[in-house]
């Protein structure tokens, strides 16, 4: 098959189009022939060498969600057939031709969404799903902070919370940006460039924060948070070691925490996929949620996307089709 493969760590123009071995389908897996994958920001690191792969994944093939249609079912299969059209959360190895994936990482295409919207969906609904619902346990009429909210993930969060009955105030980098999220339905942005979200925010304060940057936000996010308030991270762009005055996390009652997703085990993954699909997909059935794309890209100009991605003046995601 053909697939998009990291031929060294290095610029996008590492990703090459290859032939590369079918991969093999056993137990409870569906075979799919992929019609779109998505890019996720951590693409561009595995790339470059920075976010390996778990054990088992391939490290070459980047590529963490696709859509398709099931062309063979592995002899455990019990939820789909051949000929179901599906979206994947994957641990690796999207772009791809075919890929083998549990039937448990795997969901129906809501309908009336096009390969490439469904291939948009995946790793940004677990990720928020699992980080801001379950283990920040935002409720309706709380408040949720979203630093980023111009990201894939960020645009995830905006909607699932609006459509749950939260309110959500976002920071970004460009008023542009800030505009594009209150379009999403974002009560309120701040521009991170310009203003400084810690003295915006104090005085109401915010129940929830989803946050990638950490470093000095650690300080400026347990500050502004409501007592019982809970902080979670899903990335440090902005460094991992933080100063913590402990004395405000026990006073106002705070929970921090975080994850990674793509590390997690496939019992994990296989109830968050039940969950999700209780949850969010009559959501994405009832217009509550729309997936947001900003460009596609035939496979074999995935560098290109690459490209793109990494000059972040996009709002939505970029998607490889064939
Ligand atoms: N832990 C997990 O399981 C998990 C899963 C998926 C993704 N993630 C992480 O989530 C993040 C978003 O992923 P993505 O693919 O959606 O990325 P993306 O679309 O490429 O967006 C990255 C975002 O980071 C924002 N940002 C950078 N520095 C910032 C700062 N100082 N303050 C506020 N925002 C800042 C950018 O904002 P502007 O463009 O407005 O400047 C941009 O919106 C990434 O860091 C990714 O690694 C984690």
């Amino acid at each position: 098959m053909k697939a998009i493969v990291i031929t060294s760590y290095g610029r996008a123009d590492v990703l090459q189009e290859r032939d590369y071995p079918i991969p093999v389908v056993s137990g409870d897996q569906v075979f799919i022939e992929v019609r779109a994958a998505g890019l996720n920001r951590s693409d561009v690191a595995q790339r470059e060498g920075k976010y390996p792969a778990p054990a088992g994944v391939s490290a070459e093939i980047p590529g963490l969600e696709v859509s398709g249609i099931i062309v063979e079912v592995g002899p455990d299969v019990k939820d789909f057939k051949i000929g179901d059209q599906v979206c994947a959360l994957l641990a690796g190895g999207g772009y791809s031709e075919f890929v083998a994936v549990g039937e448990g990482q795997c969901l129906p295409i809501p309908e009336g969404l096009t390969f490439a919207e469904a291939a948009s969906l995946p790793e940004t609904i677990y990720t928020v799903w699992s980080n801001v619902f379950q283990r920040g346990s935002l409720k309706p009429g709380e408040k949720l902070l979203v630093h980023g909210g111009n990201s894939g993930i960020g645009i995830t969060a905006i909607q699932l919370a609006k459509a749950l009955g939260s309110s959500v105030v976002v920071t970004v980098g460009t008023e542009e940006k800030g505009q594009n999220c209150i379009e999403l339905g974002a009560d309120g942005y701040i521009n991170y460039k310009t203003q400084n979200f810690e003295d915006e925010l104090q005085q109401e304060g915010v129940d929830v924060i989803l946050d990638m940057v950490g470093g000095d936000y650690l300080s400026k996010n347990v500050n502004i948070l409501r007592p019982e308030g809970r902080l979670i991270h899903i990335n440090a762009v902005g460094g991992n070691n933080v100063n913590l005055d402990i004395w405000k996390v026990m006073t106002n009652r705070l929970t921090i925490s975080g994850s990674t997703l793509r590390s997690r085990d496939y019992a994990f993954k296989k109830k968050l996929t039940s969950e999700i699909k209780k949850q969010v997909w009559p959501l994405i059935e009832n217009k509550k949620f729309r997936p947001v794309i900003f460009k596609t890209f035939p496979f074999s100009e995935a560098a290109e996307a690459h490209r793109l991605l990494e000059k972040s003046t996009h709002t939505g995601k970029i998607i490889l089709v064939r």
